[in-house]
């Protein structure tokens, strides 16, 4: 683990440790076993960010019927969101009469959710709850509400356990933030 990190231009500081993100993702997956039972899920990973978040938590899904579909939205440019949504890879399987779980690496806006329940809805979803691992609660502009949340977070940049920095950083097990 390191302390700081540097990515390009920027210098990065150690912010939550891989060992309490572990307990979130846990947490998050017995809840999910929980409410889940018989319900089939099928979950819904929004990539790039989310596929370490996602990896971690459906191992520990243990529901019977669970099944896995991605897609690809983009809408950050370095190190602020654009407020554009770009579809980069559509929805990879049928979602409707089915009970989805959208798989998000961190909910900042809530743009990327309210467009992707919308999107959902629209497509015969029969119901949409969010798993996310991190959320920054001071970001928000939308009425998303996280089913799963995971760990809260100040208002700053963040990489690491699947976010990046042009594309860099993704692959750290820990989470970093912006050094001042
Ligand atoms: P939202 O639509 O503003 O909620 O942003 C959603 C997407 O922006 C997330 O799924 C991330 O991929 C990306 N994002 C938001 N905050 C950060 C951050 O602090 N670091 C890296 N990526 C982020
Ligand atoms: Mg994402």
């Amino acid at each position: 683990m390191y302390k700081s990190i540097q990515l390009l231009d920027k210098t990065f500081r150690l912010y939550i440790e891989a060992a309490e993100i572990d307990r979130a993702v846990s947490r998050l997956a017995r809840e999910i076993n929980r409410d889940m039972e018989g319900a089939r899920p099928l979950f819904l990973v929004v990539l790039n960010g989310a596929f370490m978040f996602a990896s971690d938590l459906l191992k520990e899904v243990t529901v019977e019927g669970t099944t896995v579909i991605f897609t690809r939205l983009a809408s950050y440019a370095g190190t602020a969101s654009t407020g554009e949504i770009k579809e980069l890879i559509g929805l990879t399987g049928e979602v409707a009469g089915r009970n989805v779980v959208i798989v998000e690496d961190i909910v900042d806006t809530g743009r990327s959710i309210a467009h992707l329940l919308e999107m959902l809805k629209a497509r015969g979803a029969r119901q949409v709850k969010v798993a996310a691992l991190f959320y920054k609660p001071d970001a928000l502009e939308r009425e998303v509400t996280i089913d799963y949340a995971g760990i809260a977070l100040k208002n700053d940049f963040v990489v690491g356990r699947g976010l990046d920095y042009d594309d860099l950083g993704r692959n750290l097990p820990d989470l970093y933030t912006l050094a001042p």
